[in-house]
């Protein structure tokens, strides 16, 4: 399928998707959040690619937010339409993969832009990147699922301020806060990142799929995630990957998943 506001590129087991309206600082605006819905939806489906990562082009921006361009005459409805269309397609969509997804954020990640790394399952950024959701600035509050992941990721009183001063914080900020898992130099994102995907892409594909699961329980409603943990573990059990490493451990050699 050919898109106009994003790249795909493969290599080994990773697909590597670029969001790609530098001239807007990747703003997200209706057709690139459905191009990548649709480019995660095909890659999901896709047996010899084990993980996931998003990105941004050119070297300022991952992504500046939602278009504002796009929104600036809507209505409450429109709005509300915007808010859940985009969370339906997009950053649940992203949560609930049962594809590993790394946010590489390689500058500004803000408002949408920011949410969309927090959807991802973690994230590395540059020492360049500043993040933000400064949508306070613009008479909105985050929209795309911002109000829930900040504070679950790094706690309701630093959610709480982010939100309400609108400021960007550091690359080096977002690691003590446990917002990005690592900060590296620009040059080395997409390597360390890859790197990182690389351990993950050699793992039982069944399993990681499991364990993304079991982890999202804890953050919806009306799910036991212990249950959901007993649940998927058991599952785990009917798995050739399952019969694969254990008998690899037992033979004494690396075991080779097929993700069956
Ligand atoms: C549309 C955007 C944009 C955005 C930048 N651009 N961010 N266009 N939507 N979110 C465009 C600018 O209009 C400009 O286009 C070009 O990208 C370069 O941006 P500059 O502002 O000239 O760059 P700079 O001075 O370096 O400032 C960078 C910046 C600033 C600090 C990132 O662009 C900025 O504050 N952007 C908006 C960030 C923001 O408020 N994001 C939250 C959006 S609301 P032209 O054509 O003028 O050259 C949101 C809600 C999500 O995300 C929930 C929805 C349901």
């Amino acid at each position: 399928m050919n898109y106009e506001n994003i790249l795909i590129e493969k290599e080994n087991k990773i697909a590597i998707i670029t969001i790609n309206r530098p001239k807007s600082l990747n703003a997200l605006n209706k057709p690139t959040i459905e191009e990548l819905h649709s480019a995660l939806k095909a890659l999901e489906l896709e047996k010899e690619v084990r993980v996931i990562i998003l990105t941004g082009s050119g070297e300022k921006a991952f992504v500046a937010g939602a278009d504002i361009k796009e929104f600036s005459d809507f209505n409450m409805s429109e709005g509300s339409q915007l808010a859940a269309k985009g969370q339906e397609l997009l950053f649940d969509f992203i949560q609930n993969l049962n594809k590993p997804v790394i946010a590489a954020i390689n500058g500004f990640a803000l408002g949408g832009g920011l949410e969309l790394a927090m959807a991802s399952h973690f994230r590395i950024a540059s020492t360049n990147a500043k993040m933000g959701l400064p949508e306070v600035t613009l008479g909105l509050i985050p929209g795309y699922g911002g109000t829930q992941r900040l504070p679950q990721l790094i706690g309701k009183g630093r959610a709480m301020e982010m939100i309400m001063t609108a400021e960007m914080i550091t690359a080096d900020k977002a690691l003590t806060y446990g917002l990005v898992n690592h900060v590296v130099d620009q040059t080395e994102l997409l390597d360390f990142t890859k790197n990182i995907a690389n351990k993950i892409a050699n793992n039982s594909a069944t399993a990681i799929g499991r364990a993304i699961k079991s982890i999202n329980a804890n953050y919806r409603d009306g799910i036991n995630g212990f249950h959901e943990e007993i649940k998927n573990f058991g599952e785990c059990f009917e798995t050739e990957d399952f019969t694969e490493g254990t008998t690899a451990f037992i033979e004494k050699r690396k075991a080779e998943f097929k993700g069956t």
